[in-house]
């Protein structure tokens, strides 16, 4: 049997893991000549502003102070700052941060963007208790937290009355399922509910990149949207919307076709399963 690894010593692997990939992704995600063209939004934020646009006042986020949670090399605050957003971006990986930061002052919107180094359950302490009109997340986040309560209450304490959280996420379904080359079919092969033990990786695979990671372990935990939608609520906050989504914006597993506007998707009957959801609540205006 194998040892049980304890909480601790699993974030501290991931966070080993997660500072080699953000110096890897400076070049996988071609950080530094996405900074350089002010034109350029990535397409999961414009794609997040469009499913936002009804919750949002005056339908866009021009204008709001907005926190970006699991926030990585800064891409996505970057493009939030160039559709009018201030941002302040948050990431417990140091490297992440810091390339972030200088990716920032690079594209001319250091005014308008900053980082801060934080696990997310922390973030409200280390932002000194400022609250937001808007609090983002988005693509790869949640699998990476062992306590989805504690990250409730942070995106709660991180709200203004009245502020919105919004969250478009790879759906835990399909994060449970895998490809079997020889069957050539979709597989249960993962836990979908919640398990105090992670699911430990330790082949060093990137999902942007050929280069395998020195810092090869990673340690993922499952959360049923049933635990999404119950800290979401426990935590103060009213859900306004809940959509499934037959795209994704990376290939998790060799069923996924490459779409004609640059997403992925199942070439074969893509009814069969979701591959993203998004999520729009709201912390309620008591004032
Ligand atoms: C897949 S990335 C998501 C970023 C974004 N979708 C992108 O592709 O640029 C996951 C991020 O979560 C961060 N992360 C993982 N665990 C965290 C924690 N407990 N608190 C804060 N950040 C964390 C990692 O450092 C990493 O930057």
């Amino acid at each position: 049997m194998k040892p049980v690894m304890g909480t601790e010593a699993a974030l501290a692997e991931n966070l080993a893991n997660w500072d080699e990939r953000a110096r890897l992704h400076l070049d996988s995600y071609r950080a530094e000549a996405f900074a350089d063209d002010p034109g350029e939004v990535e397409l999961i934020v414009a794609d997040s502003v469009d499913l936002m646009r009804p919750h949002l006042p005056g339908g866009s986020v021009d204008g709001l102070q907005v926190v970006h949670l699991q926030c990585h090399i800064g891409n996505d605050s970057i493009s939030l700052a160039r559709l009018g957003a201030d941002v302040t971006g948050v990431d417990f990986s140091g490297e992440a941060v810091a390339i972030a930061t200088s990716l920032a002052r690079r594209a001319g919107l250091s005014e308008r963007v900053r980082f801060a180094q934080a696990r997310v359950e922390e973030a409200p302490q280390a932002l000194g208790g400022r609250q937001f009109d808007l609090v983002y997340t988005s693509v790869g986040v949640l699998c990476w937290l062992p306590d989805m309560a504690g990250w409730a209450r942070a995106v709660a304490a991180l709200l203004k009355p009245g502020g919105l959280f919004f969250i478009l996420e790879d759906h835990p379904m399909l994060c449970a399922l895998d490809w079997d080359a020889e069957g050539g079919r979709l597989v249960a092969a993962h836990p979908y509910f919640w398990r105090e033990q992670p699911l430990t990786w330790d082949d060093g695979v990137d999902y942007s990149s050929p280069v395998t990671l020195q810092n090869n372990r990673s340690h993922e935990w499952a959360h049923p949207l049933s635990e999404l939608f119950t800290v979401l609520l426990e935590a103060g906050l009213s859900i306004e919307s809940f959509q499934e989504h037959r795209k994704m914006y990376w290939k998790a597993n060799d069923a996924l076709q490459p779409t004609a506007t640059g997403e992925w998707a199942l070439a074969d009957h893509p009814e069969r399963v979701p591959l993203m959801f998004s999520l729009a609540a709201r912390k309620p205006d008591t004032g």
